[in-house]
C-alpha cells in the first residue's frame, strides 16, 4: 500500500518535471540554440531598398526538414515587394492599384518559402534554393544557412524612413518557433571573394527565433523502449506515449497498409498515417544492451519510423549516458560529442551517413535505422540499476518519452539466486544436521 502510493508519487513528480521541461523553450543540452534572421540592406533604390535575407540555423540538432521553412512577417507601413532572388512570396495579393509594373506581392504580411533546388540561374543567389531544408549546425554548418533578396518599395530610402518588419512567424515546417521583435544591429560587413575589398550593408537588422517542443506538437512524438542481453523481458515503451491510439485510424499490418492506401489514394498528405502501436508514437528508439566483455560492453539502437506518410531526411539522434566520455567505436552512424557544459562530455550526436541511412524511410520493411556502439569500462560502469540506459534521448530535437523507472530491464537478483543458494545451504547444512542429530 505504502509502496505503492510512493511509487504514485514519483510517478507524478516525474511527470510533472518532464512536463516543465517541454514547456520551457529553454533546451538544457543545446542553450544557445536558435534561428537568426538577418536583413542587410544592401542598397536604396527610388523608393525602397534592396535586402539580403539571411536564416541561420545555429541548432546544435535540430534541423528543418522537407517541405521547409515559411517565413512571413507584417509590414510596418504600406511596403510591397517589387522583386524577389532565391525566395519566393506564396501570394501575391491584391495589386490592382499598379496600373504599370507589378510587384511580386502585395500583401500586408507576406509569406516567404524557398525556391526548390534546380530553379532556373537568373532566379537564385548564394545559398538558396534548397526547398527550405536546413540541417543543424551539428550536422554540417554549411547546409545549415539559407538566403534570398529582395526588392522592397514603398519604405522611403533612408535609414530615417525606413520601418522595420512586424511580427515575424517562422514555420518550421510546423508550429514550434516563436520569433522576438526585429532589433537594429551593427551593420554587417561583407568580402570580396578574392578577401581584398570590405564594404558594409547600409542598415541591419536581425530577428531571433526559438524552438518550443510543447509549441510544435500537443504530445510527444518519440518513445523510448529497451532490452538487455541478461533479461528476455523487453520493455516497451510507455503506453500512451505519445497520445492513446484510435483503432480506427491506424495500421495494423503491411497488407491492412497496403489495402488502405490503394482504397483512399488521395490522401490527406500532412495527417500521419500510423502503425498500431500501445505507444501512439511516429518514432520508437530502442537501446539494447546487446554484450558485456571483459573490459567493454556493446549496445545496439535501432531508430524505427512507424509513420506511413513521412521520410525523416537528415534526423538527428542525441542521447545522454555517462559512459559517452569513453567511446571506442561507433558503427554504421556519424558521431560527435556534444560538450554544452565543459565539465560533462556525456551527449552524442548521431546522424546518418551521406546516402546510405541518412534518410529514416516511411514505416515498413526498410522504416528503421540502426547502429553498435562500443564502450570502454570505467569505475562507473555497472549493470545493476538501469545505469546502462541512457539518461535522455532525443530524435531530431524533440524528447523522447523514457518507460517508467522501475520497468527497466533488471538484472537477475537474489530473488531468483535464492532457490539455488537454499539447495546449497540445504545440501552443506543437512549432513551436519544429522550427525548432530545421530
Ligand atoms: C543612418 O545613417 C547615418 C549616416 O550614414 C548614420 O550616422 C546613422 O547612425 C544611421 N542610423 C541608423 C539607425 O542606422
Ligand atoms: C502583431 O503582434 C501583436 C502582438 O502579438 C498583435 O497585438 C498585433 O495585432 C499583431 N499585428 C498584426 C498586424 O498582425
Ligand atoms: C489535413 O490534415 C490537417 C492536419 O491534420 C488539417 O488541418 C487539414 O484541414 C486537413 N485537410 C483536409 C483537406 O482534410
Ligand atoms: C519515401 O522515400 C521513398 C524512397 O525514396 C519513396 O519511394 C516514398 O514514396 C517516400 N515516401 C514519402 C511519404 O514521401
Ligand atoms: C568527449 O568524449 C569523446 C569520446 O570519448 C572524445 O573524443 C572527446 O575528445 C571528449 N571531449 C572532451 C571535451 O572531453
Ligand atoms: C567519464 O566520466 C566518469 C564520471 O561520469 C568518470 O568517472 C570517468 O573517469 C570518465 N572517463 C574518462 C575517460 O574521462
Amino acid at each position: 500500500m505504502n509502496s505503492d502510493k510512493h511509487k504514485f508519487l514519483t510517478v507524478s513528480a516525474a511527470f510533472f518535471l518532464s512536463m516543465i521541461s517541454l514547456i520551457a523553450a529553454f533546451d538544457s543540452l543545446d542553450p544557445n540554440g536558435k534561428i537568426e534572421i538577418k536583413w542587410d540592406v544592401m542598397y536604396w533604390t527610388a523608393d525602397g531598398y534592396v535586402a539580403t535575407v539571411t536564416i541561420t540555423n545555429s541548432q546544435t540538432y535540430r534541423h528543418i526538414t522537407s517541405p521547409g521553412w515559411t517565413l512571413g512577417w507584417v509590414w510596418a507601413k504600406r511596403e510591397v515587394i517589387w522583386s524577389m532572388q532565391g525566395a519566393e512570396a506564396t501570394d501575391q495579393g491584391d495589386c490592382s492599384t499598379f496600373p504599370e509594373t507589378i510587384p511580386h506581392s502585395c500583401k500586408r504580411d507576406p509569406s516567404v518559402v524557398d525556391l526548390l533546388p534546380g530553379a532556373p540561374y537568373n532566379k537564385q543567389v548564394a545559398m538558396c534554393c534548397k526547398g527550405g531544408v536546413l540541417t543543424s549546425w551539428g550536422q554540417d554548418p554549411s547546409s545549415a544557412v539559407s538566403a534570398f533578396q529582395l526588392t522592397v518599395g514603398r519604405s522611403g530610402s533612408s535609414n530615417k524612413t525606413v520601418r522595420l518588419p512586424k511580427n515575424f512567424t517562422l514555420y518550421g515546417p510546423g508550429l514550434g518557433y516563436t520569433c522576438g521583435q526585429a532589433k537594429i544591429a551593427p551593420s554587417s560587413a561583407f568580402y570580396s571573394s578574392d578577401g581584398r575589398r570590405k564594404t558594409n550593408a547600409l542598415m541591419t537588422w536581425n530577428v531571433m527565433c526559438s524552438y518550443s517542443q510543447f509549441l510544435a506538437s500537443e504530445t510527444p512524438t518519440c518513445c523510448l523502449s529497451m532490452s538487455s542481453f541478461y533479461n528476455s523481458k523487453i520493455t516497451p515503451c510507455k503506453a500512451c506515449a505519445c497520445g492513446c491510439q484510435d483503432r480506427a485510424t491506424c495500421i495494423l499490418s503491411e497488407s491492412d497498409h497496403q489495402s488502405v492506401t490503394a482504397l483512399n489514394a488521395p490522401t490527406n498528405d500532412s495527417a500521419p498515417l500510423l502503425q498500431c502501436t500501445i505507444h501512439n508514437c511516429p518514432i520508437q528508439v530502442h537501446w539494447h544492451v546487446k554484450e558485456n566483455y571483459k573490459g567493454y560492453w556493446r549496445v545496439k539502437i535501432t531508430i524505427s519510423n512507424l509513420n506511413y506518410r513521412f521520410n525523416y531526411s537528415q534526423w538527428t539522434l542525441v542521447v545522454e549516458h555517462p559512459n559517452f566520455n569513453n567511446t571506442v567505436e561507433v558503427y554504421s552512424f556519424v558521431h560527435k560529442p556534444l560538450t554544452p557544459f565543459i565539465s560533462k562530455n556525456d551527449t552524442a550526436l548521431f546522424h546518418g551517413l551521406k546516402s546510405f541511412n541518412d534518410v529514416l524511410l516511411q514505416a515498413g520493411p526498410n522504416g528503421n535505422v540502426y547502429s553498435e556502439m562500443i564502450f570502454q569500462k570505467d569505475s562507473t560502469f555497472t549493470l545493476e540499476q538501469g545505469w546502462a540506459f541512457p539518461r535522455k534521448v532525443y530524435f531530431d530535437g524533440d524528447e523522447c518519452v523514457m518507460p517508467f523507472p522501475d520497468s527497466y530491464p533488471f538484472l537477475p537478483n537474489l530473488a531468483n539466486a535464492n532457490p539455488i543458494l537454499l539447495s546449497t545451504l540445504a545440501c552443506i547444512l543437512l549432513p551436519i544436521f544429522l550427525t548432530l542429530l545421530s
